[in-house]
Protein backbone atom coordinates (compact mmCIF):
# COMPACT_ATOMS: atom_id res chain seq x y z
CA UNK A 1 0.00 0.00 0.00
CA UNK A 2 1.54 3.57 -1.37
CA UNK A 3 0.68 7.26 0.75
CA UNK A 4 0.79 10.14 -1.10
CA UNK A 5 0.23 13.62 -0.09
CA UNK A 6 -0.65 16.84 -1.94
CA UNK A 7 0.54 19.89 0.30
CA UNK A 8 4.20 19.69 1.38
CA UNK A 9 3.94 21.58 4.50
CA UNK A 10 3.90 20.78 8.22
CA UNK A 11 1.28 18.05 8.59
CA UNK A 12 1.94 16.25 5.40
CA UNK A 13 5.33 16.17 5.58
CA UNK A 14 5.02 15.22 9.68
CA UNK A 15 3.03 12.51 9.09
CA UNK A 16 4.61 11.38 5.75
CA UNK A 17 8.10 11.44 7.97
CA UNK A 18 5.78 9.62 10.66
CA UNK A 19 4.68 6.93 8.26
CA UNK A 20 7.55 6.57 6.95
CA UNK A 21 10.01 5.59 10.19
CA UNK A 22 6.87 3.25 10.82
CA UNK A 23 7.79 1.55 7.52
CA UNK A 24 5.20 2.75 5.17
CA UNK A 25 5.86 2.77 1.41
CA UNK A 26 5.19 6.39 1.08
CA UNK A 27 5.15 7.35 -3.19
CA UNK A 28 6.19 10.98 -2.52
CA UNK A 29 4.66 14.30 -2.37
CA UNK A 30 3.76 17.27 -5.03
CA UNK A 31 2.57 20.64 -3.88
CA UNK A 32 1.85 24.29 -5.06
CA UNK A 33 5.98 24.88 -5.11
CA UNK A 34 8.39 21.92 -6.29
CA UNK A 35 10.68 22.49 -3.87
CA UNK A 36 9.15 22.40 -0.97
CA UNK A 37 7.74 18.54 -2.43
CA UNK A 38 11.37 18.09 -3.35
CA UNK A 39 11.95 18.64 0.31
CA UNK A 40 9.31 16.75 1.83
CA UNK A 41 10.47 13.92 -0.38
CA UNK A 42 13.72 13.73 0.59
CA UNK A 43 12.96 13.86 3.94
CA UNK A 44 10.65 10.66 3.10
CA UNK A 45 13.20 8.43 1.04
CA UNK A 46 10.10 9.13 -1.83
CA UNK A 47 9.66 11.05 -4.56
CA UNK A 48 8.62 14.73 -5.61
CA UNK A 49 6.02 14.71 -8.39
CA UNK A 50 5.33 18.26 -10.92
CA UNK A 51 2.36 17.10 -11.72
CA UNK A 52 -0.42 15.68 -8.90
CA UNK A 53 -2.24 13.54 -11.95
CA UNK A 54 1.32 10.82 -11.25
CA UNK A 55 1.22 10.93 -7.79
CA UNK A 56 -2.31 9.92 -7.80
CA UNK A 57 -1.92 7.12 -10.43
CA UNK A 58 0.99 6.00 -7.66
CA UNK A 59 -0.58 5.97 -4.24
CA UNK A 60 -3.60 3.96 -2.96
CA UNK A 61 -4.20 6.63 -0.08
CA UNK A 62 -3.79 10.45 -1.32
CA UNK A 63 -3.93 12.92 1.71
CA UNK A 64 -4.92 16.21 0.38
CA UNK A 65 -2.69 18.23 3.34
CA UNK A 66 -3.19 21.90 1.95
CA UNK A 67 -4.18 24.70 3.99
CA UNK A 68 -8.27 24.32 4.23
CA UNK A 69 -9.07 26.83 1.99
CA UNK A 70 -7.14 24.77 -0.99
CA UNK A 71 -9.22 21.03 -0.19
CA UNK A 72 -11.96 21.78 -2.41
CA UNK A 73 -9.61 23.45 -5.37
CA UNK A 74 -7.53 20.47 -5.00
CA UNK A 75 -10.02 18.14 -4.92
CA UNK A 76 -12.40 19.85 -7.78
CA UNK A 77 -8.73 19.92 -10.05
CA UNK A 78 -8.82 15.52 -9.28
CA UNK A 79 -12.28 15.43 -9.75
CA UNK A 80 -12.23 16.84 -13.41
CA UNK A 81 -9.37 14.94 -14.57
CA UNK A 82 -9.24 11.31 -16.64
CA UNK A 83 -8.05 9.57 -13.56
CA UNK A 84 -9.49 6.71 -12.28
CA UNK A 85 -10.61 6.45 -8.99
CA UNK A 86 -12.08 3.58 -8.50
CA UNK A 87 -9.66 2.16 -5.92
CA UNK A 88 -8.44 5.50 -4.21
CA UNK A 89 -9.11 6.41 -0.98
CA UNK A 90 -8.56 10.16 -0.61
CA UNK A 91 -8.57 12.19 2.70
CA UNK A 92 -7.41 15.26 3.69
CA UNK A 93 -6.58 16.11 7.45
CA UNK A 94 -8.75 19.26 8.49
CA UNK A 95 -10.38 19.06 11.43
CA UNK A 96 -12.85 22.28 10.55
CA UNK A 97 -13.96 20.28 7.83
CA UNK A 98 -15.78 16.59 6.68
CA UNK A 99 -15.64 13.93 3.77
CA UNK A 100 -18.56 15.78 2.24
CA UNK A 101 -16.25 18.57 0.69
CA UNK A 102 -15.05 15.55 -1.55
CA UNK A 103 -18.70 14.84 -2.43
CA UNK A 104 -17.21 15.02 -6.58
CA UNK A 105 -14.52 12.25 -6.08
CA UNK A 106 -16.89 10.77 -4.35
CA UNK A 107 -19.37 10.62 -7.54
CA UNK A 108 -16.40 9.52 -9.33
CA UNK A 109 -16.17 6.27 -7.34
CA UNK A 110 -12.92 7.29 -4.70
CA UNK A 111 -13.73 6.08 -0.99
CA UNK A 112 -13.47 9.59 0.56
CA UNK A 113 -12.61 10.47 4.20
CA UNK A 114 -10.96 12.88 7.23
CA UNK A 115 -8.23 11.82 9.21
CA UNK A 116 -7.60 14.13 12.17
CA UNK A 117 -4.97 14.59 14.51
CA UNK A 118 -5.54 16.67 17.49
CA UNK A 119 -2.58 18.12 18.03
CA UNK A 120 -0.80 21.06 16.87
CA UNK A 121 2.00 21.15 14.54
CA UNK A 122 4.67 23.24 14.62
CA UNK A 123 8.11 21.68 13.38
CA UNK A 124 8.32 18.67 11.23
CA UNK A 125 11.47 16.61 13.08
CA UNK A 126 9.41 17.04 16.30
CA UNK A 127 6.22 16.08 15.52
CA UNK A 128 6.50 13.65 13.43
CA UNK A 129 8.77 12.07 16.81
CA UNK A 130 5.31 13.01 19.16
CA UNK A 131 3.05 12.06 17.05
CA UNK A 132 2.54 8.08 18.63
CA UNK A 133 0.89 10.28 21.62
CA UNK A 134 -1.54 12.30 19.31
CA UNK A 135 -4.83 11.53 19.13
CA UNK A 136 -6.84 10.86 15.06
CA UNK A 137 -10.77 11.08 14.79
CA UNK A 138 -11.50 9.02 11.65
CA UNK A 139 -14.88 10.01 9.76
CA UNK A 140 -15.65 8.99 6.11
CA UNK A 141 -17.12 6.35 4.19
CA UNK A 142 -16.50 3.83 0.81
CA UNK A 143 -15.69 0.62 -0.10
CA UNK A 144 -12.01 0.93 0.92
CA UNK A 145 -12.31 2.96 3.89
CA UNK A 146 -10.64 -0.13 6.06
CA UNK A 147 -7.10 0.57 3.76
CA UNK A 148 -6.73 3.43 6.43
CA UNK A 149 -8.25 1.91 9.47
CA UNK A 150 -5.79 -0.72 8.90
CA UNK A 151 -2.87 1.94 7.86
CA UNK A 152 -3.95 3.46 11.52
CA UNK A 153 -3.66 -0.19 13.17
CA UNK A 154 -0.47 -0.89 12.05
CA UNK A 155 1.43 2.20 13.04
CA UNK A 156 -0.21 1.79 15.87
CA UNK A 157 -2.27 5.53 15.62
CA UNK A 158 -4.91 6.15 18.19
CA UNK A 159 -7.81 6.71 16.49
CA UNK A 160 -11.63 7.24 16.89
CA UNK A 161 -13.99 7.02 14.02
CA UNK A 162 -16.55 9.68 14.24
CA UNK A 163 -19.87 10.08 12.20
CA UNK A 164 -20.02 12.98 9.39
CA UNK A 165 -22.52 15.24 10.92
CA UNK A 166 -20.63 15.46 14.18
CA UNK A 167 -17.40 16.30 12.63
CA UNK A 168 -17.99 20.02 13.06
CA UNK A 169 -19.47 20.12 16.82
CA UNK A 170 -16.09 17.49 17.51
CA UNK A 171 -13.42 20.13 15.81
CA UNK A 172 -15.93 23.15 17.92
CA UNK A 173 -14.90 21.14 21.13
CA UNK A 174 -11.07 21.30 20.03
CA UNK A 175 -11.12 25.16 20.01
CA UNK A 176 -12.70 25.60 23.04
CA UNK A 177 -10.24 23.28 24.83
CA UNK A 178 -7.33 24.95 23.23
CA UNK A 179 -8.26 28.46 21.85
CA UNK A 180 -10.42 29.66 24.20
CA UNK A 181 -8.24 28.50 27.12
CA UNK A 182 -5.90 30.86 25.50
CA UNK A 183 -8.39 33.91 25.94
CA UNK A 184 -9.39 32.64 29.02
CA UNK A 185 -5.70 32.72 30.46
CA UNK A 186 -5.48 36.07 28.37
CA UNK A 187 -8.75 37.23 30.26
CA UNK A 188 -6.93 36.19 34.03
CA UNK A 189 -3.83 38.35 32.79
CA UNK A 190 -5.93 41.45 31.81
CA UNK A 191 -7.38 41.54 35.22
CA UNK A 192 -4.36 40.92 36.92
CA UNK A 193 -2.87 44.02 35.07
CA UNK A 194 -5.67 46.24 35.36
CA UNK A 195 -5.06 45.13 39.42
CA UNK A 196 -1.45 46.31 39.63
CA UNK A 197 0.98 43.31 38.01
CA UNK A 198 2.79 43.53 34.84
CA UNK A 199 2.08 41.02 32.52
CA UNK A 200 5.39 38.79 33.20
CA UNK A 201 4.41 38.45 36.78
CA UNK A 202 1.02 37.97 36.42
CA UNK A 203 2.12 35.03 34.34
CA UNK A 204 4.39 33.56 36.43
CA UNK A 205 1.74 34.05 39.35
CA UNK A 206 -0.79 31.91 37.47
CA UNK A 207 1.67 29.05 36.13
CA UNK A 208 1.64 26.81 39.12
CA UNK A 209 -1.75 28.11 39.56
CA UNK A 210 -3.36 26.60 35.72
CA UNK A 211 -0.59 23.39 35.70
CA UNK A 212 -1.87 22.30 39.15
CA UNK A 213 -5.51 22.78 37.76
CA UNK A 214 -5.00 20.56 34.42
CA UNK A 215 -3.28 17.77 35.98
CA UNK A 216 -6.38 17.30 38.48
CA UNK A 217 -8.51 17.74 35.44
CA UNK A 218 -6.67 14.97 33.71
CA UNK A 219 -5.87 12.96 37.05
CA UNK A 220 -9.22 13.00 39.05
CA UNK A 221 -11.46 14.17 35.91
CA UNK A 222 -13.00 17.53 35.62
CA UNK A 223 -16.01 17.06 38.35
CA UNK A 224 -13.08 16.49 41.07
CA UNK A 225 -10.89 18.72 40.03
CA UNK A 226 -13.11 21.45 40.11
CA UNK A 227 -12.79 23.90 43.65
CA UNK A 228 -13.26 27.45 44.49
CA UNK A 229 -16.32 29.48 45.70
CA UNK A 230 -19.26 28.49 43.41
CA UNK A 231 -18.35 24.61 43.98
CA UNK A 232 -17.92 25.34 48.00
CA UNK A 233 -21.06 27.31 48.47
CA UNK A 234 -19.71 30.84 49.13
CA UNK A 235 -22.67 33.36 48.00
CA UNK A 236 -21.06 36.13 49.74
CA UNK A 237 -17.47 35.57 47.82
CA UNK A 238 -19.18 35.31 44.40
CA UNK A 239 -21.37 38.38 45.69
CA UNK A 240 -18.39 40.85 46.72
CA UNK A 241 -16.65 39.61 42.92
CA UNK A 242 -19.50 40.64 40.63
CA UNK A 243 -19.66 44.05 42.38
CA UNK A 244 -16.41 45.10 41.93
CA UNK A 245 -16.17 43.32 38.33
CA UNK A 246 -19.47 45.66 37.45
CA UNK A 247 -17.04 48.49 39.15
CA UNK A 248 -14.59 47.92 36.33
CA UNK A 249 -17.13 48.70 33.62
CA UNK A 250 -15.55 45.88 31.37
CA UNK A 251 -18.69 44.18 30.02
CA UNK A 252 -16.16 41.04 28.68
CA UNK A 253 -15.04 40.43 32.19
CA UNK A 254 -18.45 40.54 33.45
CA UNK A 255 -20.04 38.23 30.87
CA UNK A 256 -17.31 35.60 30.97
CA UNK A 257 -17.41 35.14 35.31
CA UNK A 258 -21.19 34.99 34.80
CA UNK A 259 -21.73 32.42 31.87
CA UNK A 260 -18.85 30.13 33.34
CA UNK A 261 -19.85 30.48 36.50
CA UNK A 262 -23.29 29.22 35.35
CA UNK A 263 -21.46 26.09 33.85
CA UNK A 264 -19.65 25.72 37.53
CA UNK A 265 -22.85 25.90 39.50
CA UNK A 266 -23.85 23.28 37.26
CA UNK A 267 -20.92 21.22 38.13
CA UNK A 268 -21.72 21.86 41.55
CA UNK A 269 -24.96 20.74 41.13
CA UNK A 270 -24.13 17.79 39.95
CA UNK A 271 -21.93 17.09 42.81
CA UNK A 272 -24.67 17.47 45.25
CA UNK A 273 -23.33 18.35 48.21
CA UNK A 274 -24.49 21.97 48.42
CA UNK A 275 -27.49 22.75 49.88
CA UNK A 276 -30.32 23.83 47.81
CA UNK A 277 -31.37 26.91 48.70
CA UNK A 278 -27.56 28.42 48.42
CA UNK A 279 -27.31 26.54 44.47
CA UNK A 280 -30.59 28.84 44.59
CA UNK A 281 -29.07 32.12 45.79
CA UNK A 282 -25.61 31.64 43.80
CA UNK A 283 -28.19 31.11 40.56
CA UNK A 284 -30.03 34.68 41.16
CA UNK A 285 -26.36 36.68 41.47
CA UNK A 286 -24.51 34.71 38.38
CA UNK A 287 -27.85 35.29 35.76
N1 LIG B 1 -0.87 22.78 11.81
C1 LIG B 1 -1.60 22.12 12.68
O1 LIG B 1 -1.32 22.16 13.86
C2 LIG B 1 -2.75 21.24 12.20
C3 LIG B 1 -3.31 20.34 13.11
C4 LIG B 1 -4.32 19.49 12.67
C5 LIG B 1 -4.76 19.56 11.35
N2 LIG B 1 -4.21 20.48 10.49
C6 LIG B 1 -4.71 20.49 9.10
O2 LIG B 1 -3.68 19.98 8.24
C7 LIG B 1 -3.78 20.62 6.96
C8 LIG B 1 -2.45 21.23 6.58
O3 LIG B 1 -2.09 22.20 7.54
P1 LIG B 1 -0.55 22.66 7.72
O4 LIG B 1 -0.46 23.28 9.06
O5 LIG B 1 0.34 21.55 7.35
O6 LIG B 1 -0.48 23.81 6.63
P2 LIG B 1 0.84 24.39 5.96
O7 LIG B 1 2.04 24.13 6.78
O8 LIG B 1 0.50 25.79 5.58
O9 LIG B 1 0.99 23.53 4.64
C9 LIG B 1 0.09 23.59 3.58
C10 LIG B 1 0.88 23.29 2.32
O10 LIG B 1 -0.07 23.19 1.26
C11 LIG B 1 0.57 23.56 0.07
N3 LIG B 1 -0.44 24.08 -0.86
C12 LIG B 1 -1.20 25.17 -0.75
N4 LIG B 1 -2.04 25.26 -1.80
C13 LIG B 1 -1.78 24.19 -2.60
C14 LIG B 1 -2.32 23.73 -3.83
N5 LIG B 1 -3.29 24.39 -4.47
N6 LIG B 1 -1.80 22.59 -4.34
C15 LIG B 1 -0.83 21.92 -3.72
N7 LIG B 1 -0.28 22.29 -2.55
C16 LIG B 1 -0.75 23.43 -2.01
C17 LIG B 1 1.60 24.62 0.43
O11 LIG B 1 2.69 24.23 -0.33
P3 LIG B 1 3.87 25.11 -0.93
O12 LIG B 1 4.90 25.13 0.15
O13 LIG B 1 4.23 24.30 -2.09
O14 LIG B 1 3.34 26.49 -1.25
C18 LIG B 1 1.85 24.42 1.94
O15 LIG B 1 3.15 23.98 2.22
C19 LIG B 1 -4.93 21.62 7.06
O16 LIG B 1 -6.10 21.02 6.57
C20 LIG B 1 -5.04 21.87 8.55
O17 LIG B 1 -6.36 22.26 8.95
C21 LIG B 1 -3.21 21.32 10.87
Amino acid sequence: MKIGFIGAGKVGTSFGLFLNKKGIDISGFSSRKYSSAEYSAGLTNSKAYRDKKDLIKDSDIIFITTNDDCIKKVADEISSSDLILDKKVICHMSGALDSTIFIKLKEKGATTASLHPMYSFSNVEQSSKQLHNANFSLEGNGEYLEKITRLLEKTSINFQQIETDKKTLYHASACIASNYLVSLLNTSVDMLKYVGFDEKKALSMLKPLVIQTINDIFEFGPQDALTGPISRGDVDTVYRHLEKLKKTDNKNWMEIYQLLGLRTLDMTKNKGKIDENILNKLERELK
